[in-house]
C-alpha cells in the first residue's frame, strides 16, 4: 500500500511522513505544490530524499498559474467575500492541492492520501471533501485525528527520536500558525487567540504597516476582459503575474490587512489574521468594472448568490454541482465586463478613481442634470411612481 502526502517539507508534516512510514508501514509519495508561498521547494525534495522516499515518487510541482487562472479568478468574477471580509485565500487553495493529489494517487497506484491540517479546522474538510468528489473509494489518513502527540513538545521529541532536522525557530512554542499562497497569508493561533489583543507588528508578513506607507498615492490601472483582469498600467500580464504585481503595488502601500473572528465550519468561531494585497485591490477594481458594465438586475442577483458562493469555497465543495452551476451563471454575467479601472492606492486604502468601457452602459446622455435633449421623459416617473404607489395608498387608506 501506497499513500500521497501533501508535503510542505516542513517539521509538522515531515514528522507526519515518518510517521506514516511507521505506523502504516507503508509507502510515502510525496507531493509539494508550488502556490506562490515564496518558499524554496527543493529543500522539501532533500529532507524527502533523506526519509527514505524515491526520487521518482517525489512530486514538486508549480501550480502557480493554475491556481490563479482555474481558481482565484473564476471566484473572483463572483466577487465572493465569506461573511462580508474574508477572499478566502486559504479556502480556494485546497480544492487545487486536493485534485493534484489525486492525479499523482492514479498515477503512482496509491491507494490512500494524507494531509497535515488538525481535527479542529476547515482544511481537513476542503481537502478531504476534495478527495472523495474525485475519487470515491480513496482511503483517506489524517494524522492529527489518529496520533498522540498532542503537544508541541510531543512532537518534537518524535522528530528528534527519528532523526528529523528541527530548526532553531520550531524548538519553542512557535507564536502562531499561518498559511500563504499567491493570494494570501493567513496566520492563527496562540498569539492572536484573545480576539481583544490586538494582533502584533510580527506577525505581518507581506504588507507594510500603512502608517509607515508612502505619503503620496499611486494611481494604478487594471484593464479587463470578460471578468479577468489582464493588464496593470497597461502592460498583459498572465493570470499569476498579474496577480503577483498587484500583491507588490498593494505591499507598498499597506493593503488588504483584515482582522476577522469567523465562523469555522465545524462550528466553533477563531480568529484570524489576513494579508490579501493583490486580491484586495483586484476585488475592488472588479466591482467598479462591473458597476458600468453589469445590468442592476445581472449585477443585484449577483449580490445575493456571492455570499452562497463563498459559503460554498469556505466549507470545501468547490467540487458540488451546486459551486458549478453558481459558476455558470457568474461566469455568462462576465461576457461583457471588459474595460479598464483607475485607483488610487494610499495608506491601506485602495479607492476607485475612475472606470471605462466600450461596454459601458452608463449614460451621461440619460442621466445627466442638464438638457437631456429628450432622452428622457421625466412626465413619465409621475406614472411609474404613481403605480408603484397603489398598493400603500390602498394600505394607507385601510390602516391609517
Ligand atoms: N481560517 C482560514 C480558512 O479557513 C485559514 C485557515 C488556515 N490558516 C492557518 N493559519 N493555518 O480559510
Ligand atoms: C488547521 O486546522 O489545520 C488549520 C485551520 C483550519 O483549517 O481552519
Amino acid at each position: 500500500n501506497r499513500v500521497v502526502l501533501a508535503y510542505s517539507g516542513g517539521l509538522d508534516t515531515s514528522v507526519i511522513l515518518k510517521w506514516l512510514q511507521q505506523e502504516y508501514n507503508c509507502e510515502v509519495v510525496t507531493f509539494t505544490a508550488d502556490l506562490g508561498q515564496g518558499e524554496e521547494l527543493e529543500p522539501a525534495r532533500k529532507k524527502a530524499e533523506l526519509m527514505g522516499i524515491k526520487p521518482e515518487h517525489i512530486f514538486i510541482d508549480d501550480l502557480r498559474e493554475e491556481f490563479v487562472r482555474d481558481f482565484v479568478f473564476p471566484m473572483m468574477r463572483s466577487n465572493a467575500l465569506y461573511e462580508g471580509l474574508y477572499l478566502l485565500g486559504t479556502s480556494i487553495a485546497r480544492p487545487l492541492i486536493a485534485k493534484r493529489q489525486i492525479e499523482i494517487a492514479k498515477a503512482v497506484n496509491a491507494d490512500a492520501v494524507s494531509h497535515g491540517a488538525t481535527g479542529k479546522g476547515n482544511d481537513q474538510v476542503r481537502f478531504e471533501l476534495g478527495y472523495y468528489a474525485l475519487q470515491p473509494d480513496i482511503k483517506v489518513i489524517a494524522p492529527w485525528r489518529e496520533w498522540d502527540l498532542t503537544s508541541r513538545s510531543a512532537l518534537i521529541a518524535f522528530a528528534e527520536q527519528h532523526q528529523i532536522p528541527v530548526p532553531k525557530d520550531k524548538r519553542g512554542e512557535s507564536p502562531f500558525s499561518t498559511d500563504a499562497n499567491l493570494l494570501h497569508t493567513s496566520s492563527e493561533g496562540k498569539v492572536l487567540e484573545d480576539p481583544w489583543d490586538e494582533v502584533p507588528d510580527y506577525v505581518f508578513s507581506r504588507t507594510v504597516n500603512p502608517e509607515d506607507a508612502p505619503d503620496t498615492p499611486q494611481v494604478i490601472t487594471v484593464a479587463f476582459e470578460r471578468g479577468d483582469a489582464v493588464a496593470v498600467d497597461g502592460e498583459g500580464m498572465s493570470p499569476a503575474t498579474l496577480l503577483a504585481k498587484l500583491n507588490e503595488l498593494g505591499r507598498a502601500h499597506g493593503i488588504g490587512r483584515l482582522d476577522l473572528v469567523e465562523n469555522r465550519f465545524v462550528g466553533m468561531k477563531s480568529r484570524g489574521m489576513y494579508e490579501t494585497p493583490g486580491g484586495t485591490i483586484l476585488h475592488a477594481a472588479h466591482r467598479a468594472i462591473e458597476q458600468i458594465t453589469l445590468d442592476r438586475g445581472a449585477a443585484h442577483l449577483k449580490d445575493e448568490l456571492a455570499p452562497r458562493y463563498a459559503e460554498l469555497v469556505y466549507n470545501g465543495f468547490w467540487f458540488s454541482p451546486e459551486r458549478e452551476m453558481l459558476q455558470a451563471a457568474i461566469d455568462h454575467s462576465q461576457h461583457k465586463v471588459s474595460g479598464e479601472v483607475r485607483l488610487k492606492l494610499y495608506k491601506g486604502g485602495v479607492h476607485v478613481i475612475g472606470r471605462r468601457s466600450p461596454n459601458s452602459l452608463y449614460s451621461e446622455k440619460v442621466v445627466t442634470f442638464e438638457d437631456d435633449q429628450g432622452a428622457y421623459d421625466q412626465r413619465d416617473a409621475a406614472g411609474f411612481i404613481k403605480l408603484n404607489a397603489l398598493r400603500l395608498r390602498l394600505l394607507g387608506r385601510r390602516d391609517r
